[in-house]
C-alpha cells in the first residue's frame, strides 16, 4: 500500500482554522495577537479569504490586496500555512446591482434579493466573467507565495437556481442525453396525465406551482444541478490550474448533502474536504451518533478511493444554529477529531478560528472567543489536538484497508425518496445505510462505501441495502462481483427502477433477480406501531442461532427460486414465507434480506457472514458497547484507534492482542487500556495480513 500526501506542502497534519482577517482590518492589535495565539494552539495552517470578496474588490475592477499581502507574508513568517479560497461563496453588493443576473431564482421563479451567501446563479455567464476574474487575480498574485498549499474554492456548493439562464442550460443538457423528445416522452413516461412534451421549450424544471409528478424529469433536473455545479466549479479552478499546477485544489462538501451527487464532483477535486458538525450529548445518543458520524468520514475517505481526506471544518465548541448548543464534555473533542483521523482524514480544521464580532456566526464556537485570550477550555482543548496530531506524524498518508463495501448512492437517494409510494413515511436511506454500517462499526470492521465507479476487488462481503434504482452498469458490476467470489447483501425494495425511474418489467427484483435467485411478489408496508417477526432456520448454514427477529415497516413477499430459504416469516397470512434467502450463483453468494430488521439481526447476521467470509475485526480481543475500533495502515504498519464514546471510563482487555503499542492518547498496560470518558487511544503494531 502506498502513502497519498494530500497536501504536499505541508508534509504533517494539517491543523487549521477558517481565518477572517478581513472583518478585523479596523483591529490590528487583534490581527497581530491572533499570530501569537495560532502558533500557542499548535495550527499550522489556516483557510484563508473564504467570503472576503468586498474586501479584496470593493468596486469592480479596483482591488486591494494590500491586506492580504500583509497577512499572508506574516501568516508564513510565523510558519502557518495558507489554504487561500476563491471568494464565489458570497458576493459584494455592486455586482448583484449592477448584474442582477448573477442573483439566484428559487423553485417558484422569484428572484431572490442581494443578502446572505451561496445565492448565485451557476449558469450566467456575467457571473462566471467575474468569479474568472478574481481568481486568476488571486492565482497570479499568491500562486508564488511560501505559505500557499492549497486552494480551497468556493463554499459548501449547494442550492439550485431556476433563472432562465438555467432553464435553457438544462434543455441544452436533455438534448445531448436524450437526443430525440421522443425518447425523453418514453423515458419519462409522459403520456401520463397528459404530460407528453411536443418542444424542448416546454420543459421548465420541477416547480411547486408546476411540474413535480414526473419523477424522471426529478431525477434529470438533479442530474442537471449536479453537473452544473460541477460545470462552474471547473470554470472556477481553471485560472488556479494554470497558474498553479502543483497545487491541490478543493472544494468543501457537507457530508451526505442530499442536493449533489459527490461520487461525480470527487472525480474533480484533488483532495476531498468535508465540514462536519455532529450534535453531541443529546441524552443517551453519543454512542449511536458516533456511528453515524464515522459512515460520513468513511464516505469522504471512499469517494476518492481510500485516499486521504481533509476535515475542513468541525467546531471547537458549538455552532450558532443548532436547536440546541451543547458544549463539548472534556475529551469529547480530542475525541471527535480524531475520530476523523481514524477513518482516513490528515487534518482536523475548525470553522472559526475567532468569533466575529457582530452578524450571524457571532456565538458560533470559535479557537478565540470574545475573551480574546487562550486562558479557556476551549483553547486547550484545541491545543491539545495540536499535540496529538504531531504524536501521530506516522499515521499520515495511511488508508483504510477494508474488505466490507457499502454501496451509497445519490441517484438512488434521489429516485427512492421521491417517488410517491410504497410508504410515504420511513424510507430512510440514508439511516438504513447507517444501520448496515452499524453493525461492522460495533465489531471493529473497516468499511468502504462503494459507488459503480472504482475498484470493488478488495471486497469480500458487499451490502446494497435498498438498491431502488439500479442502472444497466450497477448491475453488470453486482453480477460481476458475485460471479467472481464475492458474497452480497441485497434488501427488501431493490431492483425496482431503471435509471429513468421506470419500474423494471418482468418481476423485481428487475436486473438482480438472477444472481439473488427470487422474486418479489408484493410489499408489504406496516404500520410504526405494527411489528412481525422472522424465525432463522436451524440449517442456516451460516452458524446463526435459530431464534426470532422482530422485523418492521417493509416485508417483502418474495417467492425463493434458486435461493435457499435461511428465515421465514413468524406472523401475519405470509407467515412460513421467506424472510431471508441464500443464492449460490458463480463463485459466491448473495441474500436477500426481505425486511427490516432492528439492530440485534444485523449484528448476529453480519458477525456470521463476517466469519464465514474471513473477514476479521481490527482486533481479536472482544470490545465493549460503546467503544468502536478504527484502523489505518501503510501495510507494513497498522495504526489502531480505540474510542470510547461512553460518558464512564472503560476498561478493555486486549488479551488478545499483545502485539501492540502506545503511540498516543490513553497508555496500554500489559492487560489492556482504560480509557477515560470520551477518551481515546492510538497503538501501532506490525501489520500482519
Ligand atoms: C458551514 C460554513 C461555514 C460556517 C459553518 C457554521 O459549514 O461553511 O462558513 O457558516 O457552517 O457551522
Ligand atoms: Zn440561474
Amino acid at each position: 500500500m502506498k502513502r497519498s500526501v494530500v497536501l504536499p506542502g505541508l508534509p504533517s497534519f494539517s491543523h487549521g482554522a477558517d481565518y477572517n482577517p478581513e472583518q478585523w482590518q479596523a483591529y490590528p492589535e487583534v490581527r497581530l495577537e491572533d499570530l501569537r495565539l495560532m502558533n500557542l494552539a499548535r495550527l499550522n495552517t489556516v483557510s484563508l479569504g473564504i467570503f472576503a470578496w468586498s474586501s479584496l474588490e470593493p468596486e469592480e475592477g479596483r482591488y486591494t490586496f494590500e491586506w492580504l499581502d500583509a497577512v499572508m507574508d506574516q501568516l508564513h513568517a510565523h510558519g502557518v500555512h495558507v489554504i487561500l479560497a476563491t471568494p464565489s461563496g458570497a458576493r459584494p453588493g455592486w455586482m448583484s446591482h449592477r448584474y442582477p443576473e448573477v442573483l439566484r431564482v428559487g423553485p417558484n421563479r422569484v428572484r431572490n434579493l442581494h443578502g446572505g451567501r451561496h445565492n448565485h446563479c451557476y449558469t450566467s455567464p456575467q457571473y462566471r466573467e467575474q468569479v474568472g476574474r478574481i481568481n486568476a487575480e488571486l492565482a497570479e498574485r499568491y500562486g508564488a507565495h511560501p505559505a500557499l498549499i492549497g486552494w480551497h474554492v468556493s463554499n459548501e456548493y449547494g442550492g439550485e437556481c431556476h433563472c432562465e439562464l438555467c432553464q435553457s442550460a438544462f434543455r441544452t443538457w436533455l438534448k445531448e442525453r436524450y437526443g430525440s423528445l421522443e425518447t425523453l416522452n418514453q423515458a419519462w413516461w409522459t403520456s401520463f396525465w397528459s404530460h407528453t412534451y411536443t418542444d424542448w421549450d416546454h420543459i421548465e424544471s420541477p416547480a411547486p406551482h408546476g411540474e413535480t409528478h414526473l419523477h424522471g424529469l426529478n431525477l434529470a433536473w438533479k442530474r442537471f444541478v449536479t453537473d452544473q455545479t460541477i460545470n462552474f466549479y471547473l470554470h472556477e479552478i481553471e485560472p488556479l490550474r494554470a497558474k498553479t499546477p502543483a497545487i491541490p485544489i478543493t472544494t468543501n462538501f457537507m457530508g451526505t448533502y442530499p442536493g449533489l451527487d459527490y461520487w461525480k464532483f470527487a472525480e474533480v477535486v484533488d483532495v476531498v474536504s468535508w465540514d462536519s458538525y455532529p450534535e453531541w450529548h443529546q441524552p443517551g445518543f453519543d454512542v449511536r451518533l458516533a456511528s453515524d458520524v464515522a459512515f460520513v468520514h468513511d464516505l469522504n475517505r471512499s469517494l476518492k478511493q481510500g485516499k486521504p481526506f481533509l476535515l475542513m471544518e468541525s467546531t471547537p465548541s458549538v455552532t450558532n444554529w443548532q436547536a440546541v448548543a451543547k458544549v463539548k464534555r472534556p475529551g469529547m473533542h480530542l475525541l471527535s477529531s480524531l475520530q476523523a483521523v481514524a477513518h482516513g482524514a490528515d487534518s482536523v480544521s475548525y470553522f472559526q478560528w475567532r468569533k466575529s464580532r457582530g452578524a450571524s456566526e457571532k456565538f458560533h464556537g470559535a479557537v478565540v472567543d470574545h475573551v480574546g485570550h487562550e486562558h479557556t477550555r476551549v483553547f486547550q482543548d484545541v491545543q491539545a489536538v495540536g499535540t496529538v496530531l504531531a504524536e501521530l506524524q506516522p499515521v499520515l498518508g495511511t488508508t483504510v484497508p477494508a474488505e466490507v463495501g457499502l454501496i451509497f448512492d445519490w441517484e438512488n437517494r434521489w429516485a427512492l425518496e421521491d417517488a410517491q409510494g410504497p410508504r410515504q413515511r420511513g424510507r430512510d436511506y440514508v439511516q438504513t445505510c447507517q444501520a448496515h454500517y452499524r453493525a461492522f462499526w460495533k465489531q471493529g470492521i473497516p468499511v468502504d462505501l462503494v459507488s459503480e465507479r472504482g475498484d470493488w476487488s478488495r471486497y469480500r462481503l458487499m451490502v446494497a441495502p435498498m438498491l431502488y434504482l439500479v442502472r444497466p452498469k450497477m448491475a453488470e458490476r453486482i453480477q460481476q462481483f458475485v460471479a467472481d467470489g464475492g458474497t452480497l447483501v441485497a434488501t427488501y425494495w431493490s431492483g425496482i427502477v431503471d435509471e429513468d425511474d421506470r419500474c423494471f418489467l418482468g418481476g423485481m427484483p428487475g436486473p438482480l433477480a438472477e444472481v439473488l435467485g427470487i422474486w418479489s411478489e408484493e410489499l408489504d408496508s406496516l404500520y410504526d406501531q405494527e411489528a412481525n417477526s422472522l424465525t432463522v432456520s436451524a440449517d442456516n448454514g451460516l452458524g446463526l442461532k435459530s431464534s426470532s427477529y422482530r422485523v418492521h415497516t417493509f416485508c417483502d413477499l418474495i417467492h425463493a427460486q434458486s435461493a435457499k430459504v435461511l428465515a421465514s416469516y413468524d406472523d401475519d397470512f405470509y407467515r412460513g414465507r421467506s424472510a431471508l434467502t441464500e443464492n449460490r450463483w458463480g463463485k459466491g453468494r448473495a441474500y436477500y434480506l426481505a425486511a427490516r430488521t432492528d439492530d440485534d439481526f444485523l449484528d448476529a447476521f453480519y458477525t456470521a457472514l463476517a466469519k464465514t467470509d474471513g473477514v476479521s475485526p481490527v482486533l481479536a480481543s472482544p470490545l465493549k458497547p460503546g467503544i468502536s475500533v478504527s484502523l489505518r495502515s501503510d501495510g507494513e504498519r497498522d495504526y489502531i484507534f480505540l474510542m470510547n464514546w461512553n460518558p464512564e471510563a472503560q476498561s478493555l482487555r486486549l488479551d488478545k492482542d499483545q502485539n501492540l503499542t502506545s503511540l498516543a492518547g490513553a497508555e496500554l498496560t500489559r492487560g489492556g487500556v482504560t480509557l477515560p470518558p470520551y477518551g481515546v487511544s492510538v497503538a501501532t503494531r506490525s501489520t500482519s495480513r
